[in-house]
């Protein structure tokens, strides 16, 4: 707090007010005050005939300080403060080098001039936390740029670079080179202009009713399930109806009832989830990632594919290698082909695609590794192969070279002990398909340095990734606790469930797919051969899987699929082979309660997670929900498993866990020890972070 100040200082005719609360000027109580008190002082003082409002290099404002979302406000508001600085009878003008977002663009749209630095952006990314903006900018921006040319913006929270913002005639002015005098000549320049333009009095441009809408409809397409990206539609539908006062009181509700609602509340707990998951213990936050321009992807298969199209299209130099050469080819001939449909569907610009596809090479041969500043290793899952490749890349890399794995399931130590250079390697684990999931496991080996894993995680973000660090386990963190649920579906099958009515309660619940149906789609025989290799079993799945009942692939699984259809439909002869395995392990069918299915799939992924963060093996509850909300599907609106687990009460969901272990005899749904100490201290897994 004692960074926090607003100062303000004369430059001839000119009053200069500046904000420095670092690191990104939150519009803080303090803040705000401060802006306040120096716009008075300034209309006061009769030397002043127009006011510039600055920020730092970095940012003129990074927007509303959400942690005192909750709190009891500090006044000035922020809407009345926009309203002050808007009706001020001497020119205001916002001069904005770095960000500006949220509050603080909304301040920006009150000032009467904006002017901005080349390297300036400006955003409204509320609805990446389940919001809409609350200070006016649903009703501002469309009467300063049209309701359809606000949609974007607005709906999908993507900033507007300095260019674009002059181009849409939000900016009235580049300013290249000092800022401060530039903005200040500006404001010499407009300083008796009257009338002063308030964008508040402006009637929204007239637009074609049909064009907004047909826009509106494209960007609710990317994100159809949640409510914030159509209630910001809507609000910005309001401004094209209704007078500014009535548009923002619309604004204004909307924006508090999403505020107080499940969906927001989740977001936000993810939004702090993603910036917490990059603190590592152990790691001073101030170890510095390596240098990383050129990246070799090892493997042209699913996963080399498409963790070289998030390299990139993160501006990464790759070289994608695999030894065969039609593999190669093949793997090549698909990226270029996703590119083409990602762009077709209005995902990329062509300038875009073209320019991701310069940066990708294929080769033969492991030459290519000796420049790369990372190696992906993503060929077969065999360990052997695994370790003679890692041999291989410890004699050909440069030194420094972060040496990573994609294995899903291999120990990360035992591939790092055929270096000499442990430290170097540790494990990426992306999700398939790996261009389009979010979550990135990057998996800790005992003898990782801190500025590997530091790598990993810039070089993630970078690919628009959410990197998690994980400790080395079975399966890591996501599909050690998958492995815990698929435990609970069998289960479930065998006590009397069907495929249909599992599949069916999981989606009421909220997941896109339920499980069976995900197993049909990512193929049976996947698990089967790892359950043999591990010589583990799963008998129902494994009879389908010998039966050559693959999935959709093989039109048979868990459900029948009628050529061309992706809708699978219930099979008597599965509900028959299931009863009769079931028969055999001397199960009596019963009727199971879709409550009692859903309960049971999502606490034992609760319970296994409190195993994993005793274990250590995750650093944070926090970072299990964002696992499981990036990289399977977990319903947004949950905030995670871990998040809805404290939400439910830990009480309430170990006494259900003893419950379901009593009536189904399985131990493993017996409480933890971790969560069953948490729910006897009437505690939380939030408070449990807080201790980490
Ligand atoms: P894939 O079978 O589609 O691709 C493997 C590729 O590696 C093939 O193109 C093959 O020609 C190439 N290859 C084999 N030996 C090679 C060598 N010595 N040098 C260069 N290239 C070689 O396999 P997929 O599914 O892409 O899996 C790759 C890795 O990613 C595995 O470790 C797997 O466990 C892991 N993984 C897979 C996921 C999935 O959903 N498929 C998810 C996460 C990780």
């Amino acid at each position: 707090m004692s960074d926090t100040k607003v100062t303000i200082q004369k430059d001839g005719e000119v009053a200069v007010i500046t904000i420095t609360n670092p690191p990104v000027n939150a519009l803080s109580g303090a803040v705000r005050q401060g802006i306040w008190g120096h716009l008075q002082d300034a209309l006061a003082d009769e030397s002043v005939k127009a006011i510039v409002l600055a920020g730092s290099a970095r940012a003129f404002s990074g927007g509303a300080d959400i942690t005192e979302f909750g709190k009891t406000p500090v006044e000035p508001g922020l809407n009345p403060l926009i309203d002050g600085i808007e009706a001020a009878d001497k020119p205001v003008v916002a001069a904005i080098e770095g960000l500006a977002f949220g509050g603080g663009f909304e301040i920006a749209l009150g000032c009467h001039y904006r002017v901005m630095g080349p390297k300036g952006s400006l955003g409204l990314p509320e609805v990446k936390i389940g919001l809409i903006p609350g200070a006016g900018g649903t009703q501002r921006l469309p009467r300063l740029i049209g309701a359809t040319a606000s949609l974007a913006p607005i709906v999908t929270g993507d900033a507007i670079s300095a260019d674009d913002a002059v181009k849409l005639g939000i900016a009235d002015k580049l300013i290249e080179g000092d800022m401060l005098a530039g903005a200040v000549a500006f404001a010499k320049d407009v300083a008796d202009k009257r009338p002063l333009r308030r964008v508040s009095e402006l009637d929204v441009p007239a637009g074609d009713a049909e064009a907004f809408e047909k826009e509106a409809s494209r960007l609710i397409a990317r994100n159809r399930k949640l409510q914030a990206p159509q209630a910001c539609v809507e609000a910005v539908r309001a401004s094209m109806s209704q007078p500014f006062a009535e548009g923002m009181k619309t604004e204004h509700d909307i924006f508090h009832s999403l505020r107080e609602g499940d969906e927001s509340k989740a977001q936000r707990h993810l939004f702090f989830a993603e910036r917490a998951a990059l603190k590592l213990p152990g790691v001073d936050k101030d170890v510095k990632p390596r240098k990383v321009e050129k990246i070799a992807v090892l493997g042209a298969g699913t996963m080399g594919g498409g963790i070289t199209m998030s390299m990139a299209t993160g501006g990464y130099d790759v070289t994608i290698i695999d030894l065969n050469p039609d593999n190669l080819k093949r793997g090549l001939g698909i990226i270029e082909n996703n590119y083409r449909k990602t762009a077709a569907r209005g995902g990329f610009t062509e300038a875009e695609v073209e320019d991701a596809l310069s940066r990708i090479h294929g080769a033969t041969d492991f030459d290519a590794v000796k420049d790369a500043d990372m190696v992906i290793e993503a060929v077969f899952e065999k360990m052997e192969l695994k370790k003679k490749i890692f041999a291989d890349l410890d004699r050909l890399c440069k030194p420094g070279c972060v040496l990573a794995s994609n294995t899903s399931s291999l120990d990360i130590d035992e591939i790092a002990s055929v270096t000499s250079r442990p430290e170097d390697v540790l494990g990426m684990h992306f999700f398939s398909p790996a261009n389009v999931m979010r979550l990135l496991e990057n998996v800790r080996g005992a003898k990782t340095a801190p500025d590997a894993l530091v790598t990993a995680n810039t070089v993630g973000k970078q690919a628009g990734k959410v990197p998690v660090t994980v400790g080395n386990c079975n399966g890591f963190v996501g599909n050690r606790m998958g492995a815990a649920r698929a435990r609970q579906v069998h289960a479930l099958m065998l006590e009397g469930a069907m495929p249909q009515q599992i599949d069916r309660a999981a989606k009421n619940f909220g997941f896109a797919m339920g499980p069976l149906a995900t197993n049909d789609l990512a193929g049976i025989d996947v698990g089967w051969l790892v359950r043999k290799e591990r010589g583990e079993v799963m008998p129902i799945h494994d009879t389908l899987a010998e039966m050559g009942r693959h999935g959709q692939k093989t039109k048979r699984g868990f459900y029948i699929y009628e050529e061309g259809s992706r809708a699978g439909v219930p099979d008597p002869e599965v509900e028959q082979l299931i009863r009769k395995i079931a028969g055999e392990k001397g199960y009596t069918p019963r009727e199971v309660s879709d409550e009692e299915i859903v309960e049971r799939l999502i606490f034992a992924l609760i319970n296994e997670g409190s195993q994993i963060l005793e274990e250590g093996f995750a650093n944070r509850a926090s970072d299990i929900d964002l696992i499981y909300i990036y990289g399977f599907g977990f319903p947004v609106w949950t905030g995670g498993p871990m998040k809805y687990a404290d939400r439910l009460g830990l009480r309430t969901v170990a006494d259900k866990l003893a419950q379901y272990a009593e009536v189904s005899g399985m131990d493993e749904l017996k409480p933890k020890p971790l969560l069953a100490r948490l729910a006897a201290e009437q505690s939380s897994f939030a408070d449990y972070d807080k201790t980490r």
